[in-house]
């Protein structure tokens, strides 16, 4: 059986992972509708990679009995002035530091 502590600590991964694919996704919709057509579909992979994270927490909760958490995700931004400010903001959500 599952700790609750490891429960909850998974479950809010499960929230992270999730917000990151809906991140992603809309990234890829806004790259999508403004001409970047190669860096949507790579946005768009990223985003499916993310969802399989979610998912491999899920099942891991599920196999050792745990109950999960499926959160309301916050929604993600929409728009970006340039293709470089999403990178950007893809680089600061990964964690890597730019100047
Ligand atoms: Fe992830």
């Amino acid at each position: 059986m599952l700790k609750k502590k490891v429960e909850d600590i998974c479950n809010r991964q499960v929230e992270r992972e999730g917000y990151s694919s809906n991140l992603y996704l809309a990234m890829a919709s806004w790259a999508e509708n403004n001409g970047f057509s190669g860096v949507a579909d790579w946005l768009y992979a990223q985003s499916e990679e993310e969802r399989l994270h979610m998912l491999k927490f899920i099942t891991y909760i599920n196999e050792r009995g745990g109950k999960v958490v499926i959160p309301a995700f916050k929604k993600p931004p929409t728009d970006y002035k340039s293709v470089e400010e999403l990178f950007r903001e893809v680089l600061k959500h990964e964690g890597f530091q730019y100047s």
